[in-house]
This record gives C-alpha cells, structure tokens and sequence, in this order.
C-alpha cells in the first residue's frame, strides 16, 4: 500500500486502532421506529474492527431508532437506514461523531 493511501485510509487522529460495537436497538418501540433496517444497513456494510449487534432496549424509548457505538460512548438517535453509510464513513472509519445525528439528551452541545 501506498505512503498515500495509508493516509487516506488512516484516521485523522493518531489513536490506534480500536475495536467498536455498534449496537443497535432492536426492542419494540425502536422496531417500530424502523430498527430492523437500520440493522440490516449496517450489516450490508461490514467494517474491518467493528462488530454491529442487535440489543434489547436501551432505555431510550421513543427517540429511535437508536444507535449505541461503544467504547465510545456515542449515542444517535432517530437514525435512518439511509444515514447508515454517513455514520460508517465519518465515525467507524473516520473516527469523527456525526453531529446532527448525535442524540440531544446524552450530547447536549452535538
Ligand atoms: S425500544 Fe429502543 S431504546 Fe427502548
């Protein structure tokens, strides 16, 4: 691989390399709230150190569907399928949170 490619491929941060969850709430409320897709895009679109679980409730009811990438700690809420590829390029590869889709009630200043 390329000096070049390796830059672009790296994140812009000099952190190792971290292996994620990505969590996806597949309770009743979420499911209702379109869920099921959600998943299903995120494992059309399999990325290298992260793993996407289905979970049971999250405790957030009603702001689904809801997104939970550990370790980080990054909560999104109201996600829809097509905003997975988003999600997959800024965050899991990038190593950026997608602020507009960040859940007000966990990061109140986005
Ligand atoms: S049903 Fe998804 S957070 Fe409760």
């Amino acid at each position: 691989m390329s000096n070049f490619i390796q830059e672009f491929n790296s994140p812009a941060t000099e952190t190792p390399s971290i292996h994620r969850c990505v969590r996806v709430c597949q309770n009743r409320t979420c499911k209702k709230q379109g869920a099921k897709e959600v998943l299903a895009a995120f494992a059309a679109l399999p990325v290298a150190e992260v793993t996407v679980t289905a979970s049971s409730c999250l405790g957030q009811c009603g702001n689904g569907p809801i997104v939970l990438v550990l370790p980080d700690m990054v909560w999104y809420s109201g996600v829809q399928p097509h905003e997975v590829p988003l999600v997959i390029e800024k965050h899991l590869l990038g190593g950026h949170r997608v602020q507009k889709m960040l859940y007000y009630r966990f990061h109140p200043q986005g």
